[in-house]
């Protein structure tokens, strides 16, 4: 889609259609839309008065000026109540305007920059928001399909009109990250959602490397001879009963760049999760695909921080293998030799998440960062405890909050859940030196308590549990049915909110 910024005044655009809002209980439109309401002779006003337009959100209705402005139609798009509004309700709005646009065949549109007039908002925020809600909703995913079914064409261009000059560069500039972000959420989208045998470990690991050359990011794929040698044997022990090859792809933004602080993210790549020897029930197994959305999380997000050049030295580790039963695949029971060094008894190989990861946050330490996040699609408990609400976080204190502030901004929640000492004792095994799940008690927890003992010592390190939101079971306001994406905005609104070096340094 291209992206175009514009200042001047909406209702003198001659466009196919442009976009207008208005707040629940507003019964006199100002700003842009009462501009508009005046050039269509109170045609706004009549719909409010008649009550066919109340200005809630999601809400949305057509109006058709003929030949009074050079426009072809309106859509006044309602953004709920004031007291309520924020940058949420803007990506809604403007989803909103994006699917009716799609509706009515419309291919280019021009919008109001919902909020950038409003309270505390900032301009570049609210512009932002507006490219976010428009890409993020007119998402599809269609490229298994032959037999396509008869599909209005999505938006080919979107124009930003801004009245005032002094915002124009703001304005710009966040539609600029706007689509940058959303690019990430769309990648991301893509890889959970192609099935196990078309987003393989390999291609998977293909699709990384093309997209870092396309973004300036260095990539380096470590194969089994490579992991072997380095030692990640707990790694690769879920590895051995697939077909698959395993891969590891390590991505880097600002790679060499010594003077930048270094975040590590990690994400879970497992490309389908059966549970192996463990074996899952079948019903609903095919879910299992998305079992690498914390792997896609991270390829996503490494091409937003390189599309929008962050300040910072950023690594993105991602572990991919499938999970598979055979005559070769680890037996319950089976004691294999971490990375770190410490030895883990497989008492249930569904619980492989934590075993793939555990090595890549070891490994993690040969960056000297300053932080490591990890973000995974770990444990069923987490549907159970938080449910579409929230992802559950673990770990470092301050690194958790500084995820709850980024997710609240992005929409993409967190919520702490604690690793005292005491669960560790349900990971004590008799015959070495953890075992790899507790009981059926706080299975996050223990998830969580079992990844803390591997990252290097003295790191600040963050868990993030996204089981379940990694696919959405119905529509969302700008997500349809399918994946989701969760996690790319998160993990970069974090890391573009990071603390300056010299800030920290007074
Ligand atoms: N991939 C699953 C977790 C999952 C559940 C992801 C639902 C998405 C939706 C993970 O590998 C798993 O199997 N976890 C088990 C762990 C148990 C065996 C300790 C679980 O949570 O049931
Ligand atoms: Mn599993
Ligand atoms: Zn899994």
């Amino acid at each position: 889609m291209q992206i175009e910024t514009l200042t001047g005044a909406i209702q003198e655009q001659a466009s196919p259609a442009i976009v207008v809002n208005l707040f629940e209980g507003v019964t006199e439109p100002g700003g842009a839309t009462g501009a508009m309401d005046q050039a269509l002779d109170g045609a706004i006003q009549e719909l409010i008065a008649g009550g066919d337009f109340r200005g809630k959100s999601e809400e949305i209705a057509v109006l058709y000026p003929a030949g009074k402005l050079p426009v072809r139609r309106v859509l006044l798009v309602g953004l709920g109540k004031q007291e309520k509004f924020d940058l949420e309700a803007v990506r809604r709005a403007a989803a909103t305007a994006a699917k009716q646009a799609r509706k009515l065949g419309v291919t280019e549109l021009h919008t109001i920059v919902h909020g950038a007039g409003v309270g505390d908002l900032a301009p570049e925020e609210a512009a932002q928001a507006v490219v976010e809600g428009t890409m993020l909703a007119l998402y599809r995913f269609t490229e298994l399909k032959t037999q396509l079914e008869e599909e209005r064409p999505n938006l080919e261009r979107l124009v930003l009109v801004e009245f005032d000059e002094q915002k124009a560069d703001s304005v710009a500039r966040g539609a600029e990250a706007g689509q940058a972000v959303a690019e990430g959420v769309l990648l991301a989208r893509d890889l959970v959602n192609r099935p196990a045998n078309v987003a393989s470990p390999a291609r998977i690991a293909e699709t990384a490397v093309a997209m870092a050359k396309e973004v300036g990011l260095r990539a380096h794929v470590m194969e089994k001879g490579e992991l072997q040698q380095r030692g990640m044997d707990l790694f690769l022990s879920v590895n051995q009963g697939g077909g698959e090859p395993a891969k590891f792809v390590v991505l880097e933004h600002n790679a060499g760049r010594e003077e930048l602080p270094t975040v590590v993210l990690v994400g879970k790549g497992i490309t389908f999760d059966t549970g192996g020897i463990s074996i899952k029930p079948s019903a609903g197994m095919e879910r299992m695909k998305g079992d690498m959305a914390g792997a896609a999380a991270v390829i996503g997000a490494l091409r937003a921080v390189a599309s929008l050049d962050l300040p910072l030295h950023v690594v993105g580790l991602t572990p991919l293998t499938e999970n598979m039963p055979d005559a070769f695949a680890t037996k319950p029971g089976d004691v294999v030799k971490s990375l770190k060094g410490l030895t883990v008894e497989i008492i249930n190989t569904d619980a492989e998440g934590r075993l793939i990861l555990t090595d890549a946050l070891t490994y993690a330490g040969e960056f000297n960062p300053e932080a490591i996040i990890d973000i995974a699609t770990l444990t069923g408990g987490r549907v159970v405890a938080l449910g579409s609400g929230a992802a559950a976080v673990m770990g470092d204190e301050t690194l958790s909050e500084r995820l709850q502030a980024a997710g609240e901004a992005a929409y993409e929640r967190v919520w702490p859940l604690p690793l005292f000492e005491e669960y560790g004792e349900y990971l004590k095994s008799g015959v070495a030196d953890l075992r790899n799940v507790g009981s059926r008690e706080a299975s996050s927890i223990t998830a969580g308590f079992f990844l803390s003992k591997f990252p290097p010592d003295g790191v600040p390190w963050a868990h993030l549990d996204i089981a379940g939101l990694e696919i959405t079971e119905k529509a969302r306001p700008y997500a349809p049915k399918g994946a989701t994406g969760f996690g790319v905005r998160l993990l970069v609104e974090t890391l573009r909110r990071w603390p300056s070096p010299s800030a920290s340094a007074q």
